[in-house]
């Protein structure tokens, strides 16, 4: 694996192999390979972050490497410098680069301009290195996805949920999104998504029902703050215990953080199910860990 950029760009063998270097890192922490040594792994981030930046900073470390965090403020890509040559300086500098911002594109071209690995640590158009830490979860959990009903309830078409509908696309588990009409993923999406097992609906209780999974995120996402009268349309969509009265015995809920008790996630949920909801954010070091692996090894 050269890059990730997306889940979209993965294939199921390639989330698998993932998952399973991801559960074996995570036993054996603290006697890591050291597959980074040497080398310095540039972090741009022009937006906040607290587990993604402290994960991937602990996971280089632990593998020998030394992180760089480079906030869009500390360097010139935040006065207007290109992309393409912020990229074509720091590939000749660095072994790879974590990108966090707003385009999908820009981390696409960063990846193409710099010629060094690169991965996506948040778009406006997909999570996958979340997403990979949620499945990890999901099979601790629960054993796997298979036979599994996921749901997901909030903006549907956010970096999160746009990042789980090529997850259930590719592993072949059914999705079930709820949203309100306004945010519901685009049928120009769903038709190149072509995804039978992905259902959306502005029922939250049709998604929830019968769900082994219940997945929320906040309404508004990151670059989208001064939109907060979209909030009035969630109404109805708080994760609440009312709504998984509905779920499946046994169930387990679901949510990257940070978390807006009262809005998305009512206290007594994320509460009575803190346990996983810090495991998944647990999860991202170990994921994470195993995608460096992944790019070191086919180097
Ligand atoms: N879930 C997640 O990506 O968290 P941060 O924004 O804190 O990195
Ligand atoms: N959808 C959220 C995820 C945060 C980890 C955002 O983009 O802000």
């Amino acid at each position: 694996m050269k890059h990730l950029l997306s889940i979209e760009q993965l294939n199921a063998k390639e989330i698998t192999h993932l998952l399973e270097s991801a559960a074996h890192l995570k036993l054996q922490r603290g006697r890591d390979g050291k597959q980074l040594a040497g080398q310095t792994w540039a972090m741009i981030f022009t937006k906040s972050s607290t587990r993604t930046r402290v994960s991937f900073e602990v996971g280089i470390r632990e593998l020998g490497g030394f992180p760089m965090f480079l906030s869009k403020n500390d360097i010139q890509l935040g006065r207007g410098e290109p992309i393409k040559d912020t990229a074509r300086v720091l590939g000749r500098m660095v072994h790879g680069a974590i990108i966090r911002t707003y385009a999908q594109s820009d981390v696409e071209e960063f990846a193409s301009f710099s010629g060094i690995p690169t991965i996506n640590a948040l778009t406006d158009d997909e999570h996958p290195c979340q997403i990979l830490a949620d499945l990890l979860t999901i099979q601790e959990k629960l054993g796997g996805w298979e036979n599994r009903k996921v749901a997901f309830v909030g903006d549907g078409f956010s970096n999160m949920t746009r990042s789980w509908m090529w997850a259930a696309k590719r592993l072949g588990f059914e999705l079930a999104v709820a949203s309100p009409v306004s945010c519901q993923p685009p049928a120009d999406f769903l038709t190149n998504l072509d995804a039978p097992n992905v259902s959306v609906t502005a029922d939250p209780a049709e998604a929830v029902k019968d769900a082994h999974v219940i997945n929320t995120d906040v309404w508004l996402s990151m670059g989208q703050e001064d939109q907060k009268e979209k909030e009035v349309e969630f109404a109805g969509f708080e994760v609440t215990a009312a709504l998984l009265a509905k779920a499946a015995p046994g169930h387990i809920v679901l949510h990257c953080l940070p978390a807006y008790r009262g809005k998305e996630i009512s206290e007594e949920v994320l509460e009575l199910h803190a346990n996983t909801i810090f495991q998944q954010a647990e999860n991202r070091l170990h994921a994470q860990k195993a995608v460096l692996v992944a790019i070191a090894r086919s180097h």
